[in-house]
C-alpha cells in the first residue's frame, strides 16, 4: 500500500494568524476548527500546525515551556481533540510540530538548571560551560545565534549556556539519555491523541560535538547552507550521530498503527538532506533547494532532476515547498527585479528592493502549477492559496520576531509573512477575529489582530476570491481537484521536443502535459484539453505562465 504522505498536499497553519474564534486578536485552536472547511474546500489532504504549545512566545511558540499542553491563549487539550476529530471527519490529516532542539527558558527543566548551579545533573540537560578569558567573561566559543549575536548567554552565576536561536531558547543536550526519553514520551503523547504526523523543527541540529575543547567555527555571511559548507565537520549542524535519534523515533512511532508520518526541517543541500529520509529514519524532509530556486527554467530543471534522483537513492519521493512562516512570501520574491539575489532575499525581511507585485503574482500562479504537478508531496503555507504578498512595512512597534531585536533593529525579521489572514472583504479584522466561539468571521469587531493587517487586506480575502474564477484561490482549487488524476504516479518524464529554453515541459501520469513558460514571449500550445492554466491561454501560453494539458 502506498503511504498517504507520498503524494499529499499539506496546508501549513500558523495558529496565531489563521483564525481567531474568541476575538482576542490572536488565532486559536477553535478558530482552526471553525475554518477547516477552507482547507477541505481547497482540496488539501491535511494540515501541519506550527507550535500551539504553552509558550512565552519569545519566538512565536518555537520556545516551548510545556510540550504536552496547549497554550491557554490558544485553547485547551479538549479544543485540540475536537479540532483533530473535526479534521478527521472532513478527511484531513493533522501533523503537529515537534521542537526538540531547545526548550523555552520557562520550561521547568531550565528553571531548575539555573537554580541547581554548575556541575549539577540538572545543568547536564542543557549545554552549560565556563567562559573563556581570565574571569570567564568571554563566551566559550565564537558560535553565532541564527537570530544574530553570540550563541551563548551568561547565567547569573557566571556560567554560559548555549542557544542556537534566541537566549530564551536554551539548547537541550541530546547526549543525555533523559532528553531522549522525554521526547519519546512526547511523541507517544501526541500520537496517542490521534495525530497523523510530526514536523521536526531544526531536525539536523539536535546532536552537538561537545568534546572538550569546544571548537570555534569559520564564520561566514549567509544562511545555513553557507555555514555548513564553510565548516564541513560542523560542531552542531548535521552531525552523523543525529541520525540515530530518528532511527530511535521510527521504532517509537511503529508502536502506533498506522505509524505517524515524519517530515524534517533540514536546511541542507539535497544530497545531505536525503540521508535523513533513509528507510529507517524520517519519511520526508522539506526541499529548500526548490524554495531557493530563481525564476529560471534551467535552474528549475536542475533542481527538479536532482531532487528526484537524490530522493530515489533512499527510496523516497521529494517534497516541494515555495514558502513557510520563516521566509518572504513567494509573490514578493518572484516580483524582484532581474538580477536580485533571490536566495539571500528570501531570508531577509522583504524590504529592499521593492518587488513588482503584479509580476510576482503572475509568476506565483505559474509556480503553483509547477509545484503541485511534481511527483511527491507539496506543502502550502497559509495565504499562498490567496496570493498574499509579504507585508514589508509593519510598524516597528508591532514586530515580535526576535531577529528584529537581535539584529540591533536592522532586520525586521519574519513577521511580514505572519500577518493574520483575511477572510472577508470588509470588517475590523477582515473576518480574522470573531466575537465568540462560533462567530468566527462575524462582522463583530474583536481586539485588534496581534500584527496589524494592511489597508485593503480584504482584497485578498477568501470571500473576495471564492467565487471569482480568475482568483488565485480558484486556481489552487482547480489544480488540487485535477492533481489526483496523476499524483499517485511518481514518474516525471521530460518532453524531449517541448522542454527547451525558458519552457519547462514534462508528462505526468502518462497523459498530462505540464508546460511552464518562465520567459517573456508566448509559445504555441500543443493540442490537448486545458485542465488548468495560470492565465488565459487561447492556443498560446504567454510568458510567466503555466498550464496542465490532457492529451486528447
Ligand atoms: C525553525 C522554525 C523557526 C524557528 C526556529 C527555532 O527554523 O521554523 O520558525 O524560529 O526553528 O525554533
Amino acid at each position: 500500500m502506498q503511504h498517504w504522505w507520498r503524494d499529499a498536499v499539506l496546508y501549513q497553519v500558523y495558529p496565531r494568524s489563521f483564525a481567531d474564534a474568541d476575538g482576542d486578536g490572536t488565532g486559536d485552536i477553535a478558530g482552526i476548527t471553525a475554518r477547516l472547511g477552507h482547507v477541505a474546500d481547497l482540496g488539501a489532504d491535511g494540515i501541519w500546525l506550527s507550535p500551539f504549545y504553552t509558550s512565552p512566545w519569545a519566538d512565536g511558540g518555537y520556545d516551548v515551556a510545556d510540550f504536552r499542553d496547549v497554550d491557554p491563549r490558544l485553547g485547551t487539550l479538549e479544543d485540540f481533540d475536537a479540532m483533530v476529530a473535526a479534521a478527521h471527519a472532513l478527511g484531513l490529516r493533522v501533523m503537529v510540530d515537534i521542537v526538540p532542539n531547545h526548550t523555552s527558558e520557562e520550561h521547568p527543566w531550565f528553571r531548575k538548571a539555573l537554580e541547581a548551579g554548575p556541575g549539577s545533573p540538572e545543568r547536564e540537560l542543557y549545554v552549560f560551560r565556563d567562559g573563556r578569558g581570565a574571569d570567564g567573561g568571554l563566551p566559550p566559543t565564537n558560535w553565532r545565534s541564527t537570530f544574530g549575536g553570540p550563541a551563548w548567554t551568561r547565567a547569573a552565576d557566571g556560567q554560559w549556556y548555549l542557544h542556537m536561536f534566541a537566549p530564551e531558547q536554551p539548547d537541550l543536550n541530546w547526549g543525555d539519555p533523559r532528553v531522549r526519553e522525554e521526547f519519546r514520551g512526547i511523541l507517544r503523547f501526541w500520537s496517542g491523541r490521534g495525530v497523523d504526523g510530526f514536523r521536526i523543527d531544526v531536525a539536523y541540529a539536535l546532536v552537538k560535538d561537545l568534546d572538550e575543547p569546544l571548537r570555534d567555527l569559520v564564520l561566514v555571511e549567509g544562511g545555513r547552507f553557507e555555514d555548513i559548507l564553510a565548516n564541513p565537520d560542523h560542531p552542531f549542524l548535521d552531525r552523523p550521530e543525529v541520525h540515530e535519534v530518528y532511527r530511535d523515533w521510527r521504532r517509537v512511532l511503529a508502536e502506533f498503527d498506522p505509524p505517524p508520518a515524519t517530515v524534517g526541517e533540514v536546511w541542507l543541500p539535497s544530497e545531505r538532506r536525503v540521508l535523513y529520509t533513509r528507510p529507517d529514519e524520517l519519511d520526508q524532509a522539506f526541499n529548500f533547494d526548490f524554495l531557493r530556486t530563481a525564476w529560471d527554467a534551467d535552474a528549475y530543471r536542475r533542481v527538479i532532476d536532482s531532487s528526484i534522483a537524490d530522493a530515489a537513492q533512499v527510496g523516497t519521493v521529494p517534497t516541494w515547498v515555495i514558502g513557510n512562516h520563516d521566509v518572504v512570501r513567494p509573490v514578493s520574491v518572484l516580483g524582484l527585479p532581474a538580477g536580485t539575489d533571490q536566495g539571500a532575499w528570501l531570508l531577509s525581511d522583504g524590504h529592499d528592493p521593492e518587488p513588482d507585485l503584479e509580476l510576482g503574482t503572475r509568476r506565483a500562479r505559474a509556480l503553483a502549477l509547477l509545484e503541485l504537478s511534481l511527483p511527491g508531496s507539496a506543502y502550502v503555507y497559509q495565504g499562498e492559496e490567496l496570493g498574499l504578498p509579504e507585508v514589508a512595512d509593519l510598524p516597528a512597534e508591532s514586530l515580535e520576531d526576535p531577529r528584529w531585536v537581535r539584529s540591533g533593529h536592522t532586520d525586521k525579521g519574519r513577521d511580514g509573512c505572519r500577518v493574520p489572514l483575511p477572510w472577508t472583504v470588509e470588517g475590523a479584522s477582515y473576518g480574522f477575529s470573531g466575537a465568540g466561539g462560533d462567530a468566527v468571521g462575524s462582522e463583530e469587531p474583536g481586539s485588534a489582530p496581534w500584527l496589524p493587517q494592511p489597508e485593503g487586506w480584504g482584497r485578498w480575502s477568501v470571500q473576495a476570491q471564492a467565487d471569482d474564477p480568475g482568483s488565485v484561490l480558484s486556481l489552487y482549487r482547480r489544480a488540487l481537484a485535477h492533481r489526483g488524476e496523476f499524483s499517485s504516479d511518481e514518474v516525471l518524464t521530460w518532453d524531449d521536443t517541448l522542454n527547451r529554453g525558458p519552457v519547462l515541459a514534462y508528462w505526468r501520469g502518462g497523459d498530462v502535459l505540464v508546460l511552464v513558460n518562465t520567459g517573456e514571449e508566448a509559445v504555441e500550445l500543443p493540442p490537448g484539453r486545458v485542465l488548468v492554466a495560470s492565465v488565459e491561454t487561447d492556443g498560446r501560453l504567454p510568458g510567466n505562465a503555466a498550464v496542465w494539458l490532457r492529451r486528447e
